[in-house]
């Protein structure tokens, strides 16, 4: 049991006596001895961390290694220790208290960390522990930079009861006002249980690991105690349930290197805080780009099927970008991404899954993340090829409405720069939501195929020619008939130009060089709410 006492008595001493029995009598006795406790607490204790390799995790010092920049880490707090006497406590007192806090870089850029350190306590978040991620984050939101948690905690510390809970309560009211002020960022490398997932849950992304990483409010037993039912700690929170039923995580791993390695990268399109701008590169010659690969992409027919993911790599420098959330909501796809070295948010209609309708779940994703870019200045380009809502008693029941609510507001909010791009269909109510002009979109883009309009032509003639189709000798012929009149009156290329609502209508060769002229353009927009406490987003 005291496998994570780092602290080694010195012969003769009362074991976790605060103070040396032997006062040292000599700077370099004393060096010796600091020397020593550093060396003893930075190793930790070895049969702790064999089973922290034993169940494929790093330890909490080599986390931060990879994530950080070489020798950039600054420790605070290093010898801190729990002032609980209860259940055995006053016999186990570690330095760190089970967490590894302080500041360091990445790539040259300044960012605040807190690392769990499973081998103490199980990572259990004390009130010294607590104390330690407070000072962090108050000086993450003081100075202006990004805060990175690595999760590997057992929870609550039981132990100390209440003064557990009161830490948890101070960590989530730190994440809550560094909200929209600097970026936050969760990865989760072990359990993260109880009140340890409300913290991810606060943040703006969350790395998950497949195998090793869980996170619940309530692990197996429980669940099996009030319900009966077996599960277990992956089938419960996995990676793999996060990352595709939950829409937990933004980001899921095979391993912890690649999680903070994309970690790093991630950080490379943000913005340290809200009044600084994303970072941009040199500008890459995007606002002369001749790309005919677009129109090859996309089939001219409305209802054909094509991954979207292959128009934002053609639009975005070098076709890189991160997309979120992947395998969550598929239907739309968000990504970070460079066009002409500027950092864009890109939001598109996923025509490859469910026809890339919006639904309950694509509404959340893609509105959250809308959210973020408006909240740290990073511009939007929207890439709209919808055939509607969802219909269906499952998605009315599962409150749509409420949820497509959403993203209409966020988009309303947003006030950085805009662009929207519609490439074939944009019906109805979700025309309307994918950054409309009529919610304020700053440049709206139309290719040739574009078909704006309240719905599709056959749904608009079974609606509106209803008697006149049920009394025709041939309905089929009358049909075809007044779809084609229909869409050549209502949903031709120019109809929603010639009305200022498409600013202007591009060959798709274009879309690139237009996109970037249209960002380089708005660029320095910037729009002054009205004063009010906050709005009323529908929740
Ligand atoms: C104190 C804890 C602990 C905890 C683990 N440990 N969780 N100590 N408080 N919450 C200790 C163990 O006693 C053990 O100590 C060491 O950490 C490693 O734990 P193991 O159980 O041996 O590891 P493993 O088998 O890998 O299981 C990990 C685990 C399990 C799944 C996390 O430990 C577990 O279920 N812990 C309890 C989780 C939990 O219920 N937490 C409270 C949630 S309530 P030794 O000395 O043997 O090394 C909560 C409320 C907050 O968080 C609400 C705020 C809103």
């Amino acid at each position: 049991s005291r496998q994570t006492d780092l602290r080694e008595p010195a012969p003769g001493e009362v074991e976790q006596e605060d103070t040396p029995a032997v006062p040292p009598r000599s700077m370099g006795l004393l060096r010796e001895r600091h020397d020593r406790l550093r060396g003893r607490i930075t190793e930790g204790s070895r049969p702790a961390v064999e089973r922290q390799r034993a169940l494929g995790k790093r330890t909490a010092r080599e986390r931060l290694d990879l994530l950080l920049d070489e020798d950039s880490f600054t420790e605070i707090d290093m010898y801190r220790r729990h002032q609980a006497a209860d259940l055995g406590m006053g016999e186990r007192r570690p330095h760190t208290d089970g967490v590894v806090a302080g500041s360091g870089t990445i790539d040259g850029r300044r960012v605040f960390v807190y690392a769990q350190d499973f081998t103490i306590f199980g990572g259990s978040l004390g009130h010294a522990h607590a104390a330690k991620i407070h000072k962090v984050m108050d000086l993450a939101i003081a100075t202006g930079a990004p805060l990175i948690g690595l999760n590997d905690s057992g929870g609550a510390r039981i132990q100390e009861g209440v003064m557990s809970l009161d830490g948890y309560g101070g960590i989530f009211r730190r994440n809550v006002q560094a909200s929209g002020v600097i970026p936050q960022i969760s990865v989760i490398l072990g359990p993260c249980a109880g009140g340890a997932a409300y913290s991810p849950a606060l943040a703006d992304f969350t790395f998950m690991v497949r195998d090793t990483a869980r996170m619940y409010l309530t692990g197996p037993d429980v669940v099996e105690a009030v319900s009966g039912r077996r599960v277990t700690h992956d089938e419960l929170g996995g990676a793999e349930v996060h990352g595709g039923r939950s829409g937990v995580a933004t980001f899921v791993h095979d391993d912890e290197e690649s999680a903070l390695e994309d970690v790093r990268y991630l950080l490379s399109l943000l913005p340290s805080n809200n009044l600084e701008p994303p970072p941009a590169l040199p500008p890459c010659q995007a606002t002369t780009d001749h790309r005919p690969a677009f129109a090859e992409i996309v089939p001219v027919e409305p209802n054909r099927p094509y991954d979207i993911r292959s128009v934002v790599a053609e639009l975005v420098d070098d076709g890189e970008f991160l997309e979120l959330q992947e395998n969550w909501a598929q239907n739309v796809v968000c990504a970070l991404a460079r066009v002409d070295g500027e950092v864009v948010g890109l939001v598109g209609n996923q025509p490859m899954v469910l026809a890339g309708v919006l639904d309950v779940a694509a509404s959340q994703k893609a509105a959250r993340f809308v959210r973020f870019c408006d909240a740290f200045g990073i511009p939007l380009v929207t890439l709209v090829d919808v055939p509607g809502f969802l219909p269906g008693p499952d998605q009315e029941h599962a409150g749509i409405i409420r949820h497509g609510a959403k993203l209409l507001y966020a988009y309303c909010e947003a006030s950085v720069p805009r662009v929207q791009v519609i490439l074939r269909k944009a019906y109805g109510g979700a025309y309307i939501v994918m950054d409309s002009r009529s919610i304020g979109c700053d440049l709206s883009l139309a290719w040739p195929t574009n078909e704006i309009a309240v719905m599709g032509a056959q749904g608009a003639v079974n609606v509106i020619f209803r008697k006149e189709l049920a009394a025709a000798t041939d309905p089929a012929e009358l049909a075809a008939e007044l779809v084609t009149e229909y869409s050549e009156r209502l949903m031709h290329p120019h109809y929603a130009a010639e009305r200022g609502l498409v600013d202007d209508v591009i060959d798709p060769a274009e879309t690139r060089a237009v996109v970037a002229r249209g960002l380089a353009m708005l660029r320095n927009k910037r729009q002054t709410p009205p004063q009010r406490k906050h709005g009323n987003i529908p929740l």
